[in-house]
């Protein structure tokens, strides 16, 4: 058995155990990632795009932001889009300046393995098997398989980064773990299209025949998605169904046109909103997917990683280089209150804009009127804005 020591040991390289690595290391703390996929799978997995102000800053202040801000589309407003037309809601003007970036998740990934990489941060990729023990202990274990050795890392501290299906969140006794969740009656089909886009931003539609999503990766890349049935089979649609929905869901009566593209990625993605408490138990910390889960309406996924990264961070901090045991044992609570605010705001979006099964008259009247009411009242229009771009972080 191999045996290695390290601070932090961090499960997990997606956006959450990288950053946290990135962070800590800017504050003299020592960490290991350990990632059962390879650096090319990370670095290809296609996922969320819409960054907030406040994670945008914080990639910037870990230095991992020269490219984003190079490539990154800046937004100041997305559209709503229902009965025939289009409404735009302003971020700036309804935010006191505030707006987001548009920027794929697995480019954030690259740039944060680059950075770790060029300061010689320890990413161990493709390692199977792993466990984490003694978490009650001051001297917690991870366990695993690199290349057949088997290898034993204790730490004073993990960070379970390992995403909604990783191994850390059943480390914590069920006794223990309390879980909050919901499913939803439906799932997104998503393509990347080699297509430039024809709209400047982000379009949200609300139609019979079900959500659709308008997003963009880049000048040259648009993203879309279409609200399908949970269960749905990915064979069933081949890509002129797939554009003919996305025609009959987004275009409306002003002319404007989808172009459309080869379709480079295709994928269906369930939603569902969880959320675990608490998110830490001795001296383990949950962040990221690992401890929440939010439908992807709100784009608060990638956000919410980065929040529970930079608290993590500043607790861990406190920890080793002040003995200050406070932030860290406050870091659940901490973390949770904007957490269940993500969750509200993503049920909320995701609420208003899906057709559900079982909807009748009334329901769609209700949706409609909310609808109605979030383009026309500047104090609903605000509330949605103000989610959207992020609450101020802590
Ligand atoms: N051992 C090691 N690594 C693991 C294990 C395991 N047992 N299980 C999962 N992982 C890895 C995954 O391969 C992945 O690279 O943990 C990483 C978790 O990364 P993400 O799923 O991207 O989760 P997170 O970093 O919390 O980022 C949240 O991802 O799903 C999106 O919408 C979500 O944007 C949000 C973001
Ligand atoms: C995306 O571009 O992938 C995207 C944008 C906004 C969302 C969800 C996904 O709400």
């Amino acid at each position: 058995m191999r045996k290695l020591r390290t601070q932090v040991g961090i499960v997990g390289a997606g956006p959450a155990g990288l950053l946290l690595s990135q962070l800590l290391y800017l504050h003299g703390v020592e960490s290991v990632i350990v990632e059962n996929r390879s650096r090319d799978y990370v670095e290809h997995r296609v996922r969320a795009g819409v960054l907030e102000q406040g994670s945008v800053d914080v990639l910037n202040e870990a230095g991992v932001g020269e490219r984003m801000r190079r490539e990154g589309l800046l937004h100041h407003g997305i559209e709503l889009r229902f009965g025939g037309s289009g409404h735009r809601i302003d971020f700036p003007a309804l935010t006191g300046g505030r707006s987001i970036t548009v920027y794929g998740q697995q480019e954030v990934v690259k740039d944060l393995i680059a950075a770790r990489l060029a300061a010689d941060g320890q990413i161990l990729f493709e390692v199977s098997d792993v466990a984490v023990g003694q978490i009650e202990s001051s001297s917690p274990r991870i366990t695993f398989r690199d290349s057949g050795d088997e290898v034993e890392l204790s730490c004073d501290a993990i960070a379970g980064c390992d995403g909604f299906h990783g191994i850390c969140r059943q480390a914590i006794p069920v006794e223990i773990l309390r879980v909050f969740e919901r499913a939803y009656p439906f799932a997104w089909l998503g393509i990347l299209a080699e297509a430039p886009p024809t709209h400047d931003e982000l379009i949200y539609a609300y139609h019979e025949r079900g959500f659709a999503l308008y997003s963009m990766r880049s000048p040259q890349i648009t993203r879309l998605y279409l609200q399908v049935a949970p269960d749905e089979d990915i064979a069933k649609w081949p890509d002129e169904r797939i554009w003919r929905e996305l025609h009959a869901r987004l275009e409306t009566a002003d002319g404007w046109k989808l172009r459309e593209g080869s379709v480079l990625e295709k994928g269906i993605t369930g939603m569902r909103s969880f959320v675990v408490e608490p998110m830490q138990h001795g001296r383990l910390f949950l962040a990221g997917d690992a401890a929440h889960i939010v439908p992807p309406t709100g784009a608060k996924g990638m956000n919410l990683a980065v929040a529970d990264v930079r608290v993590l961070a500043r607790a861990l901090t406190a920890f080793f280089k002040e003995q200050r045991r406070n932030l860290l044992d406050a870091y659940s609570v901490t973390c949770l209150k904007r957490v269940w605010r993500a969750e509200h705001f993503s049920w909320w979006m995701t609420s208003m804009l899906h057709r559900f099964p079982d909807d009748d008259g009334f329901q769609h009247r209700l949706q409609r009127s909310q609808l109605e009411y979030v383009v026309s009242s500047p104090a609903a229009a605000a509330s949605l804005a103000e989610n959207y771009v992020g609450l101020p972080l802590d």
